[in-house]
């Protein structure tokens, strides 16, 4: 009984994590449709910042999410400077939606 149990979860762990894996990689595949992967990647700097690294610097920052939907909205410059040299992030809306803004910002702050 015990082990048919094991066996449930076991079964339940390996569809989360492909879940997982399947969401991941259509926000990739959104990233790179959006034109984001011309300046950056998920572990290093391009252009812009590494997403990782964006990633780490808003940890536990309850207003990042709203601070970088905003950003990527109408663009910006001036919060990685030390890393880019100043060159700014362009705006990209309208020309990529709103929902697909928040999936991508929630996307970088989930990684
Ligand atoms: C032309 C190059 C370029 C493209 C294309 C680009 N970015 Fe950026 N991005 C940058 C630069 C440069 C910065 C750093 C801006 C700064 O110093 O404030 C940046 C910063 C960011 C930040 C962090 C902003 C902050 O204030 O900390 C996020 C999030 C981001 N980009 C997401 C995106 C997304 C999502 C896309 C695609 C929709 C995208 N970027 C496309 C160049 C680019």
């Amino acid at each position: 009984m015990k082990l048919r149990w094991l066996g449930v979860s076991a079964t339940a762990a390996a569809l989360m994590l492909s879940v997982n894996q399947a969401s991941a990689s259509s926000e990739l595949d959104l990233a790179k449709k959006s034109g984001c992967m011309a300046c950056h990647s998920i572990e290093k700097k391009v252009v812009g910042p590494a997403w990782n690294d964006i990633a780490a610097r808003y940890k536990g920052d309850a207003g990042a999410r709203d601070k970088l939907i905003a950003k990527v909205k109408k663009g910006g410059k001036g919060a990685w400077t030390d890393v880019t040299g100043g060159v700014p992030m362009p705006p990209y809306s309208p020309r990529v939606a709103d929902a697909d803004i928040e999936k991508l910002v929630d996307f970088i702050l989930h990684l």
